[in-house]
């Protein structure tokens, strides 16, 4: 499929229809961001019903990591449809769950065993952690950061803090949870530089927050995006995570990494933690692990893995499709993907870092990998952030045929299958180009 390929106004006649009829009837709370109505996706590609073609560097929120319908992973999904849809995983075995499980165990960064809690998404697998934290260190309160998104069910919104937004309205949230600035050095949060700053967002820990508010022995877990995602693509700086972890280590407490968006190759590596060998307590996945099927992972180690029968489970949760949607998924990506996620995001990351030169607008470029973030400032040289600029520039993309999401306050994000190619980055930041000269 050739794309781009633009033939109507946008949305089409057809979208126009099936929009009208979804704002009839889906519930408002969805954020749709441009009107893109899918009918059918296959590799870097995506159809609208007007058959209208976009080149897709969304991947549905850093999902379709094999590419859209990858056919091994269709040939999987209907080999086991047509054994048995569902019989429970909570209450039943089955052989997909358990080849997972094993699998999972063993690509999850650590040597030793490790226990698998299946889920059907994100924000249920931070459910998952968050639960088997307190029961595990018979500790309640936790840590997450500003700009963290964890999902959006009341446990893992109490750990959300990307937007107020998305909070608002929905107090009280779980209790014992404590906020605190991410390692974002670009705009750092304590206006400080780094080189001398001495790591401070993670000093900040010790030096107030278990001084003032809270002891570490209170403490069950930190939770963490070893890259903030929606926070808006914010890679930490090199020594934050090994800080962190050796700060855990020494009080007990667990470190949870939140692999959810970073996950399954997206960074270069299977998971993002192991850009600076950490070892989390905890790991947890969704988005990619299953090429768009329903399903989340928690890893914890064995050790704390100490809840009991019946303590969680999920009608749901490791549903045998989506297993193996996923071993496919896995498969798949170890065959070429994970390298691949590396060198074109660093030929990327290499165009768009040549485009901030010559564009006032662009006020930096981030990430690892296929996980690469382009912020948006004012021309004006305040560095001040430019959401109004980065929502134009995402549409009129989108009006070109190419599939942009924004993410943090002004900030575009590429994620791509990974599966793209450098000619298919070079086209895509060619539309970009254009887009940011014409607007910015
Ligand atoms: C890092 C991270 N954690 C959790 C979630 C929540 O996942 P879900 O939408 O599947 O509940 C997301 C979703 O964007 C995420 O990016």
């Amino acid at each position: 499929m050739k794309a781009p390929w633009i033939t109507t106004r946008l949305p089409g006649p057809k979208a126009q229809a099936v929009i009208e009829k979804d704002h009839q009837y889906t519930a408002p709370a969805y954020g749709r961001v441009y009107p893109l109505v899918v009918k059918q996706g296959q590799g870097m590609v995506v159809e609208d019903v007007d058959g209208n073609r976009f080149l897709d560097f969304m991947a549905g929120i850093a999902v379709a990591n094999t590419g859209h319908s990858h056919p091994l992973v269709v040939q999987a999904i209907e080999e086991q449809a047509r054994k048995f849809l569902h019989i429970c995983g909570s209450d039943f075995y089955y052989e997909p769950m358990v080849k997972l499980a094993e699998k999972l165990s063993r690509l999850a960064p650590g040597d030793g065993d490790k226990k698998v809690f299946f889920t059907n998404s994100g924000t249920e697998t931070v459910e998952a952690a968050f639960k088997l934290a307190r029961v595990a260190t018979k500790r309640q309160h936790v840590i997450a950061f500003h700009g963290a998104f964890h999902g959006r069910t009341m446990g893992s919104l109490s750990l959300t803090a990307s937007r107020s937004s998305h909070r608002a309205g929905f107090s009280p949230l779980v209790p014992g949870v404590h906020h605190v600035p991410y390692g974002f050095c670009h705009r750092c949060p304590y206006h400080l530089n780094y080189g001398s700053c001495e790591i401070a967002c993670v000093s900040y820990l010790e030096k107030s927050l278990f001084r003032y508010e809270v002891a570490p022995q209170e403490i069950a877990a930190i939770f963490v995006e070893p890259i903030q995602g929606e926070g808006g693509y914010i890679v930490p700086p090199p020594e934050y995570l090994p800080m962190l972890q050796d700060l855990c280590r020494r009080h007990g407490i667990l470190l949870i990494a939140d692999e959810i968006q970073s996950g399954f190759g997206r960074t270069g590596k299977m998971f993002a933690c192991e850009h600076w060998g950490i070892e989390p307590d905890i790991l947890c996945a969704a988005k990619g692990i299953a090429s768009g099927m329903p399903l989340g992972a928690m890893i914890a180690r064995s050790e704390i893995s100490t809840w009991t029968h019946g303590t969680h489970g999920s009608t749901f949760g490791g549903n045998p499709v989506a297993c193996a949607a996923a071993l496919a998924t896995i498969a798949v990506i170890e065959d070429g993907l994970v390298s691949n996620a590396a060198e074109v995001g660093g030929y990327l990351k290499d165009k768009l870092d040549q485009l901030k030169s010559k564009r006032a607008v662009i006020g930096d470029v981030r990430g690892l990998g296929l996980m690469i973030g382009v912020e948006f400032v004012r021309a004006d040289g305040s560095r001040a952030p430019d959401a109004a600029l980065r929502d134009r520039v995402m549409m009129k993309c989108f009006e070109r045929g190419l599939l942009l999401l924004g993410c943090g306050e002004s900030t575009l994000r590429f994620c791509p299958p990974l599966i793209v190619t450098k000619e298919e980055s070079a086209a895509a930041v060619e539309i970009f180009d254009a887009v940011v000269s014409e607007l910015g």
